[in-house]
């Protein structure tokens, strides 16, 4: 989705912003653009890479205050004039913007100048432009036009006869300021881009503009009374979000899910082995009598394993939402309903909208999040980090088997809070998870021979699974639909037969998933029901379950924790078959890794 960087005070600004640009294509974007301010202001935008904005960015191009972006189209096509930054039509003030400006055409309608592009950002610009003109101080202006926004924002100004500050403000929209050693100060949308130069950053809250000098950032609000705030240390390894010596960093961060449930175990667990979470986070279990858990995407399917784990360890009640219906369409909540917000980024615009309605009606929140100090977790009462390090690629890997593993750490510890009795011992069970993660991925050109074989040329493809492996399957669907655009159907095999049996025909490959001892005999039976009508099956099992014939065996774990193991064969037979179809693993169409727009 829309990145956002911006510099004031060095020379080299220019190479900063670019290389802080390259830092948020992980994001997702269809054009981009900088513009610096030297003896005037220049601006380049072009549609695609950042490479191809580096093409055209002459070497001579300098300035010591700049701001540059990435673009999601959202209001007009990806294209140079749609591309920000955007200027008002005096060439005065120059600003790009991430979010959606829901009032644009009323604002429009207002302005007497004329319009260059389809967005709704550049109205934001010529109405800086009108304000000033009738208040004549840029800061006023500024505020003023901000007040006359609705929906969200977060943006940064240069004005090109002011050498000295740049505007920031934000509303809804992630952006965090940087500080520099004194000569510099930088602003971002994602602390990422500018590692390169910091790691203090000030966090930034909506309805809150910055005024940015070399030396320093005053932050006030729309009505212009200066607030105090300390910065915090982003603490994110800038070597965590290299490639290394891997091809893509969806591959990177397969690999790295043993580690990550390592990790997971080292920070929920005491040195006694016991669970240990907060204090806060277990007084806002305990006054729960159900859990909604909210999310999107990969987090929503994460969520529907979540469901399963919490209701049959922890016994309560528990559903499973996704954000953009459940803000608009509330169901019938029980009396103490606690909210588990479950986010990698932490800045889902879908569940953040839902968590202020939640909040207004003055209920609490949990958020599971990747992400320290991310607006949700910040806004929620309490946050359990998934301790999953930076998870870079679109198609979300790790931060899938990590929101499994914390959630059932925070059913095993509500179920020893009420004493339930406990089918098995799960830190040691994770610890045996993480070994046989291990031992998976060490055979991944296996799951690339399956690839080839079910999923190279075919133009659909139905995951099907009984109980948990049905959740599961609507994981590995999604995983292949965001990157090797195959259409793919997660189903219940027992469904199937309902409508979607249709269209199975000669080769239709159905990959089974199989580790529920319950629902071994169902499940196999619903593939035979494919391969009569001409399925070519694929057949996914674990020890305990397993046929001779079938096509990949994987090591037994207890069945509740199935989903983080046969999870690994669906993503790596995603990941080759993008390969061998020639997509983009790591930046897929139309898709963006933050998704901050509602
Ligand atoms: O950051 P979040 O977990 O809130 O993101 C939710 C979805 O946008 C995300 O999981 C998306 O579905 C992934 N690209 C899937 O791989």
């Amino acid at each position: 989705m829309c990145g956002i960087v911006g510099m004031i005070g060095q020379v080299g600004t220019k190479e900063i912003l670019l290389k802080g640009l390259e830092k948020l294509e992980y994001r997702g974007y269809d054009s981009a653009g900088i513009a610096l301010v030297g003896e005037n202001v220049r601006t380049f935008k072009e549609v695609g890479r950042i490479q191809a904005l580096r093409d055209i960015v002459p070497a001579d191009a300098e300035g010591t205050i700049g701001i540059g972006h990435t673009r999601w189209a959202t209001h007009g096509v990806p294209s140079v004039p749609n591309a920000h930054p955007h200027q008002s039509t005096t060439g005065r003030f120059t600003l790009v913007h991430n979010g959606v400006i829901e009032n644009d055409e009323q604002l429009k309608a207002t302005l007497d100048v004329p319009f260059l592009s389809e967005t709704d950002t550049e109205v934001i610009v010529q109405l800086m432009e009108k304000h000033f003109v009738e208040l004549g101080d840029v800061e006023a202006a500024f505020r003023k036009t901000l007040s006359d926004l609705h929906g969200s924002y977060a943006i940064a100004m240069i004005d090109s006869e002011d050498q000295e500050r740049l505007y920031i403000g934000k509303n809804k929209s992630p952006l965090l300021v940087g500080l520099g050693d004194g000569t510099f100060n930088v602003v971002a949308s994602d602390a990422m881009a500018m590692l390169q130069v910091t790691d203090q950053y000030l966090e930034l809250h909506d309805g809150e503009i910055v005024i940015l000098t070399r030396e320093a950032a005053t932050i006030k609000t729309l009505d212009g009374e200066v607030l105090e705030r300390a910065p915090y240390t982003a603490e994110i390894d800038a070597s965590d979000i290299e490639k290394g010596t891997y091809a893509h960093y969806m591959l990177k961060e397969m690999d790295e899910q043993p580690a990550v449930i390592r990790n997971i175990i080292q920070h929920y667990q005491n040195e006694n082995g016991d669970i240990e979470l907060t204090e806060g986070v277990r007084e806002l279990v305990s006054e729960a009598d159900r859990i909604y858990i909210v999310a999107c995407g990969t987090s929503y399917n994460a969520g529907l394993v979540g469901k399963d784990i919490l209701e049959r360890i922890a016994g309560i009640p528990t559903e499973v939402h996704v954000s953009s219906e459940f803000g608009y369409n509330m169901p019938l909540l029980s009396e103490h309903p606690l909210f588990v917000f479950l986010s990698q980024s932490g800045e889902t615009a879908d569940s953040r909208a839902v968590l202020v309605e939640v909040k207004k009606r003055g209920y609490k929140a949990l958020t599971m999040t990747n992400v320290p100090g991310s607006t949700l977790s910040r806004e929620a009462n309490e946050t359990m980090l998934l301790h999953a390090g930076p998870e870079i690629a679109v198609a979300s890997t790790k931060a899938y088997t990590a929101q499994i593993a914390v959630l059932a750490i925070l059913a095993y510890d509500i179920a020893r809070a009420t004493g339930k009795e406990l089918p098995f011992d799960l830190m040691p069970e994770l610890a045996r998870v993480a070994t046989i993660m291990d031992s998976i991925m060490a055979q991944k050109e296996l799951f690339e021979d399956l690839a080839e074989r079910y999923l190279k040329t075919t133009p659909n493809t139905f995951f099907i699974g009984r109980g948990l492996d049905a959740s599961v399957c609507l994981e590995g669907a999604l995983k292949v639909k965001e990157i090797s655009y195959i259409q793919a159907e997660g189903y219940p095999g027992g469904e199937l037969k309902h409508g979607s049996i249709a269209l199975i025909e000669d080769g239709t490959p159905v990959i089974a998933l199989i580790s529920q001892p319950k629902t071994n005999l169902n499940i196999r039976g619903n593939v035979k029901e494919v391969v009569a009508r001409g399925a070519n099956a694929c057949i996914i099992s674990m020890q305990g379950v397993e046929h001779e014939n079938d096509d990949f065996i994987l090591p037994h774990v207890e069945p509740l924790l199935a989903p983080l193991i046969n999870v690994l064969p669906v993503q790596l037979m995603a990941y080759y078959a993008a390969l061998a179809r020639g997509c983009d693993v790591d930046k897929p169409r139309n898709l963006a890794k933050s998704v901050t727009v509602e």
